[in-house]
């Protein structure tokens, strides 16, 4: 008590000061946390973002475009990679809303069970963005947008060359189908896109179809299994370029000429895929683009500014033959 009777003027006039600041920091802190998620007044966005893992070319390639587009933008990202896992996925969605980031974007690992977390997001005033792969929540506004290709179109331009090719084939042609990993929107849609495409010739027949997960391996192991099992295949649809590039291996083994004695069409167009193409080994890929992070950032400053978004946007993409995979390759980026 002493003391703080004798306090000298200056020093009074300093304590004014600082429980003005504090008091001001604090009023600042909640003003933040009340609006959009976000917890600092610099200006500076904060993203979390859930990545469905590494298990293909593709994959890599979209990882490396967000890292950089979130560095050329300027937004800190927090990354995490789920490993193909929904629950580490929702995991850390749940660390994001805990950290109050201004965004949380995220690429589902399966379609279906986003409902509640989503609803988490949603009342802690964070807005989420789906990059890549959709959900099937039919409360649409538990996301402000989703970004990415349309898989059933992917998958309707692999049939529809298919039938192209077969249209003169006069009995039946055997194909195998490698799908995506179990319940994510890349192996339903493409699935779904090429059983529409190929039903305009009944000669076209899926006498095997199972997942390889999206990778080399699964691929690989899969493609063993049908060959094993089927003594005439004539085409294989792998879902994409990985899980091709793994069932080459198999092809191979089995003595049969990939490209030729089986009819390989993919999705992705990554280096490997259309390196695949351009010697033959494939023959033709519809391509699904990995270059979402700068569109993905941009749409990040926009939900965060509170401008309205469009509720889809759709990746633009081509297909590949093999002259024109070898005329592409030179100048592919990933
Ligand atoms: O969701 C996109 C798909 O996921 C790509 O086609 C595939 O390679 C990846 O694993």
């Amino acid at each position: 008590m002493g003391k703080m009777r004798t306090q000298s003027a200056p020093w009074r006039a300093a304590a004014v000061l600082a429980s003005v600041l504090l008091v001001g920091g604090v009023a600042a802190c909640g003003n933040s946390d009340t609006g959009g998620g976000g917890t600092k007044d610099d200006g500076k966005i904060t993203m979390g973002f859930s990545q469905v893992g590494a298990e293909s070319g593709w994959r890599t390639a979209n990882t490396i475009s967000i890292k950089e587009a979130a560095t050329a933008a300027g937004i800190e990202l927090k990354f995490d990679d789920a490993q193909q896992k929904q629950e580490n996925q929702i995991k850390a969605i749940r660390n994001y809303i805990q950290q109050k980031v201004d965004v949380i974007a995220f690429s589902p690992v399966v379609e279906s069970g986003w409902d509640t977390v989503l609803k988490e997001a949603k009342d802690a005033n964070i807005p989420v963005i789906l990059t890549d792969r959709s959900v099937d929540s039919a409360d649409k506004s538990l996301y402000k947008t989703f970004l990415g290709s349309d898989f059933v179109k992917e998958g309707k331009l692999a049939g529809e060359w298919l039938v192209e090719q077969k249209k003169t084939a006069s009995g039946p042609v055997n194909i195998v189908e490698l799908q995506g990993s179990t319940g994510a929107a890349p192996a339903n849609d493409r699935k779904k896109g090429f059983a529409e495409a190929i039903a305009a010739n009944p000669n076209l027949k899926v006498i095997a179809s199972q997942t390889g997960d999206f990778t080399r391996a699964g691929g690989k192991q899969v493609m063993e299994q049908f060959l094993k099992a089927n003594p005439k295949i004539d085409v294989l649809f792998a879902h994409n370029d990985d899980m091709g590039l793994g069932a080459l291996e198999a092809i191979t083994a089995a003595g049969k000429v990939p490209g030729k004695d089986i009819t390989i069409i993919t999705i992705d167009a990554v280096k490997d895929g259309m390196q695949a193409l351009a010697d033959g080994k494939f023959n033709f890929i519809a391509e699904c683009s990995p270059l979402l992070g700068p569109q993905l950032m941009d749409l990040a400053k926009k939900v965060k500014d509170g401008q309205e978004v469009p509720a889809r946007i759709e990746t633009q993409e081509t297909t590949f033959t093999t002259e024109q995979a070898k005329e592409a390759l030179p100048n592919r980026k990933y």
